[in-house]
């Protein structure tokens, strides 16, 4: 089936591998162009990018911990895609380990990427959307934001801040056109996480506790994601969109 032309470009950060690859190809599917925004530049890595998609995804290089690197990248890809619809921050970074012994710098480099990473990234497509006439931006948030988690200070806080910079820009910008949500993944199984999950003390701690009985899909979030993208509903701007197998709201 023809799909249909879609206006401008839809950026995703660490669309190497994981969500943000399965995300920039669901895109790709649904007919959007997409700029695979990535450290080394070279698109999606983990899986090989169908042959009818290939047109549709380009690759820019981003760490976005550079700010540089993010105004370059973004530039480019709307200079590539006829201009920028929408931006998927999801590049994010992990470490667990016991708060009493988290260094200062080991915190600080969750934070960076997480959180000042998805500031600098929506601050600098802010023009590029507002030259598009508007546009949406998608944060990767995730359930730990309303967990107390142990061992996860860093990462959970920094999710939690994604909560609070999807609300507040959410509200800053809905005037202009600029749609602004938060997903929040449960358990899916990505590099991310792919050693712990397979853990047999973990599946079987964890499983009983997801009512839907079993961990998510990099697909299912993807198609959350390129759905948002789809309807563009601009009422439903600042929330927080759960997908945890209903984990965080079981009694
Ligand atoms: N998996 C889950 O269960 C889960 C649950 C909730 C939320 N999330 C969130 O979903 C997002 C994606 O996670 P994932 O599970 O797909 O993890 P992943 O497979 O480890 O992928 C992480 C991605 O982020 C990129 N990245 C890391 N630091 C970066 C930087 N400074 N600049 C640009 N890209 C950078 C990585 O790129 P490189 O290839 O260059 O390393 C990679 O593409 C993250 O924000 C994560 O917190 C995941």
């Amino acid at each position: 089936m023809a799909k249909r032309k879609r206006q401008g470009i839809i950026a995703v950060t660490g669309a190497s591998r994981g969500l943000g690859a399965s995300s920039a190809l669901e895109l790709a599917r649904r007919g959007f162009t997409v700029a695979c925004l990535t450290r080394a530049g070279k698109g999606i890595e983990e899986v090989p990018v169908p042959k009818r998609l290939a047109p549709r995804i380009i690759a820019e290089r981003c760490d976005v911990t550079d700010e540089r690197s993010v105004a370059r990248a973004l530039a480019a890809a709307a200079q590539r895609g006829g201009g920028l619809a929408g931006v998927l921050n999801n590049a994010g970074y992990h470490i667990r380990g016991p708060s009493a012994e988290l260094a200062t710098e080991d915190f600080e480099a969750v934070q960076r990427t997480n959180v000042t990473g998805v500031f600098v990234v929506a601050r600098e497509a802010y023009p590029l959307l507002l030259a598009n006439g508007g546009g949406m931006i998608v944060n990767m948030g995730s359930f730990f934001d309303r967990l107390g988690v142990p061992q996860n200070l860093a990462y959970a806080a920094s999710k939690a801040a994604v909560g609070a910079i999807t609300r507040c820009l959410a509200v800053e910008w809905a005037a202009q056109g600029i749609t602004v949500i938060n997903v929040a993944p449960g358990y899916i199984e990505t590099n991310l996480n792919r050693e712990f999950l397979s853990r047999p003390a973990v599946r079987e701690y964890l499983l009983p506790r997801i009512p839907v009985g079993r961990l998510g899909t990099p697909r299912e979030v993807a198609r959350l994601v390129a759905v948002l993208f789809e309807e563009k509903l601009h009422y439903m701007t600042g929330e927080t969109i759960y997908m945890d197998g209903a984990q965080t709201i079981a009694h």
